[in-house]
């Protein structure tokens, strides 16, 4: 299966976004702290240019700690950019930010100045949740379409920092089927594009090979099979999702699965680590001219 989301009027987007990046001294890029690769659409690299940028990792209370803390040294290691993880609903774990906004924004210190701080990132990953409580109040929830700031209006955190209280929306980018898997199976794209089977079967052979004992530890399998579409199986078994025949309903146990990996029932799971993506880009790559094919 291929997944596809086509937003539409993306060029206008982009100029709006650009427009929108041109009058602000820090981007706040929310990722998902589950899929910090996935959920980057590298477009707003080039939209920013030198821009200082403050990555955001949402979503960290449902992500592997160990994974997190690989993916906060992977962007801090980038120029102008620094990083966090948060609970996006959580008032303790966003008090941070301001102060790494200030930070990366120095020429904007002194008085009479303010750092203007505007959110960013693709629909579902956290953008209105952390709005909400950075301002302490909640903000009309904008549409999942990628159009932006028009109507805009700034908020002061602080005397010396603003932000606006409506963000800027990307897409997701699903060229990348690895990439759309990860996504459908984080919840970030809406259940009408992807067969639920289909993404849960990816996600039962994610799981089996990154967290075996989690996966095996919460359906009470004493034995993962090989076949991802039997880890299903033996999951809709296990819960006793049987039709008439006593075949199991494959459709309840991959509900059941996407449910419970996206609620954190099954733990704390990352889908992608620096690590894996760089491997992943490697294995991608053409072979250097030389190297012999096959
Ligand atoms: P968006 O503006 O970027 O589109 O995302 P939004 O804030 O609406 O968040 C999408 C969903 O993700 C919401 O759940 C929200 O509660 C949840 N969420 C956002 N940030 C975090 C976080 O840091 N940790 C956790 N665990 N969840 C987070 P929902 O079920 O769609 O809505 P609701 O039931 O919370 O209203």
């Amino acid at each position: 299966m291929t997944i596809h989301w086509f937003p539409g009027h993306m060029n206008r987007a982009r100029r709006e976004l650009a427009r929108a990046i041109a009058k602000i001294d820090v981007v706040i890029e929310v990722l998902d702290a589950r899929l910090p690769w996935s959920s980057r659409n590298p477009l707003l690299a080039e939209l920013r240019g030198r821009r200082p940028c403050l990555i955001l990792l949402a979503k960290s209370d449902l992500a592997d700690p160990e994974a997190t803390a690989a993916w906060i040294e992977h962007f801090e290691a980038q120029p102008g950019v620094a990083a966090l993880a948060v609970d996006a609903g959580d008032r303790r774990s966003v008090r941070g930010i301001p102060g790494r906004c200030r930070a990366l924004a120095p020429h904007r210190r002194g008085p009479g100045k303010t750092v203007r701080c505007m959110v960013v990132g693709i629909p579902n990953v956290g953008k209105s949740t952390l709005i909400n409580t950075l301002l302490g109040r909640r903000i009309a929830k904008v549409g999942d379409r990628p159009a932006v700031t028009r109507q805009a209006r700034r908020f002061q955190l602080d005397d010396d920092l603003s932000l606006s209280d409506t963000p800027g929306v990307l897409w997701p980018k699903l060229e990348d089927q690895r990439g759309a898997y990860r996504l459908a199976a984080s919840g970030a794209i809406g259940e009408a594009a992807f067969d639920a089977v289909d993404v849960a079967t990816f996600a039962a052979r994610f799981l089996a090979r990154a967290y075996p004992d989690r996966l095996a530890e919460r359906y009470g399998l004493e034995e993962i099979p090989e076949a991802p579409l039997a880890i299903l199986e033996a999951i809709g078994r296990r819960r006793g999702f049987l039709q008439r025949g006593g075949t199991v309903d494959l459709e309840r146990a991959a509900g059941t699965l996407l449910r419970e990996l996206r609620s954190g029932a099954i733990g704390r799971i990352t889908f992608e680590t620096p690590d894996d993506v760089a491997r992943d880009a490697d294995e991608a790559a053409p072979a250097p001219p030389g190297r012999p094919h096959g």
